[in-house]
């Protein structure tokens, strides 16, 4: 495997936050130890079963054809359908067999630098409760369903695997940099929404923020608004995004090994240098640089967004 020039630190331990990082103020529960992992994963009632049942039923409504063939295969693998919220030990079995990667239990959203820990030693954080019937739709922290769905079927490529590992790595030397806003861009706009061209004029899924819900995944494929432009890695850490709406811009990769390239092979000592520490992009913007698959029109944008009306299209 290529390695970054992170290679003499030890990913065993748990980093040491710089005093001059900021990261999301979190109040850790008094239950959970400096890992942040909950010492059993909850148990869930039939209701609560029957929530991941019907969310799982209708993203396969939406799914076949606009998915990436990697997310596909790896719901089979796992069989995330097999009624009810998966068992994570079961679960974290048969994907240690294919990827040596772990799913592991944690109350909520986690500090950055114990994230990338738990992603550089190839265990998925996963949040541990799951959406009511009242937020069914739409909810802000990441649930189980977002989260397990979402997330874990990709960790069965084993490109796509490494990636994320190396993106835990990663996350060293953005805190030493203080640049954790820039890395948290290419995660946004590649493990959360990213696009793969599977062939020509085929474009697919594999960030879990639109595969765990069922409109992005057809905006995101589909609609005329959305700019869609190649993935190029210094471009989209530049870039801002948007947490709460639909995305105006998607990256599309050619491949997983193209991303993973891209990566390990960026030497992020001189990126960080050179990188502002706010965007230089608004999430809408099509620069002279780039490799524009499609060029959106922004009409869902324009016309408000999310709470006004406007249509998906
Ligand atoms: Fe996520």
């Amino acid at each position: 495997m290529a390695t970054t020039a992170t290679d003499t630190l030890d990913y065993s331990v748990l980093p040491d936050l710089p005093a001059d990082v900021f990261t999301a103020p979190l109040q850790k529960p008094a239950h959970v130890g400096d890992d942040w992992i909950e010492p059993e994963q909850k148990q869930y009632s039939s209701a609560e079963d029957a929530i991941w049942n019907d969310l799982f039923g209708r993203q396969m409504d939406v799914l076949p054809g606009r998915a990436a063939s990697a997310f596909m295969a790896g719901l089979e693998k796992l069989d995330l359908g097999r009624g009810g919220v998966p068992e994570f030990k079961a679960m974290s079995e048969e994907l240690n067999a294919l990827t040596g990667w772990s799913v592991v239990p944690v109350p909520m959203l986690i500090p950055d630098h114990v994230f990338f820990w738990h992603l550089a030693n190839r265990r998925f954080p996963a949040g541990n409760f799951i959406r009511t019937r009242e937020t069914f739709d739409y909810i802000q922290e990441p649930d189980v369903f977002h989260d397990v769905f979402g997330h874990v079927p990709m960790l069965t490529d084993p490109v796509f695997a490494d990636y994320m590992q190396e993106y835990g790595r990663a996350g060293w030397k953005a805190m030493r940099y203080n640049r954790l806003k820039a890395l948290g861009s290419l995660y946004w706009y590649t493990v959360e929404f990213g696009l793969i061209e599977e062939a020509p004029n085929d474009l697919r899924a594999y960030g879990a923020g639109i595969l765990s819900g069922p409109t992005e995944v057809v905006f995101a494929t589909e609609a005329q608004s959305p700019n869609r432009i190649m993935l190029n890695v210094d471009r989209v850490m530049r870039t801002d995004y948007v947490i709460s709406d639909l995305q105006p811009t998607y990256f599309v990769i050619e491949s997983f090994s193209d991303l993973y390239r891209q990566t390990v092979e960026r030497d992020f000592d001189r990126l960080y240098r050179n990188i502002s520490p706010a965007f230089t992009y608004a999430n809408s913007a099509v620069i002279d640089v780039d490799n524009v698959v499609h060029r959106g029109t922004q009409e869902y944008l324009l016309r408000g967004g999310r709470g006004s009306g406007a249509q998906p299209i």
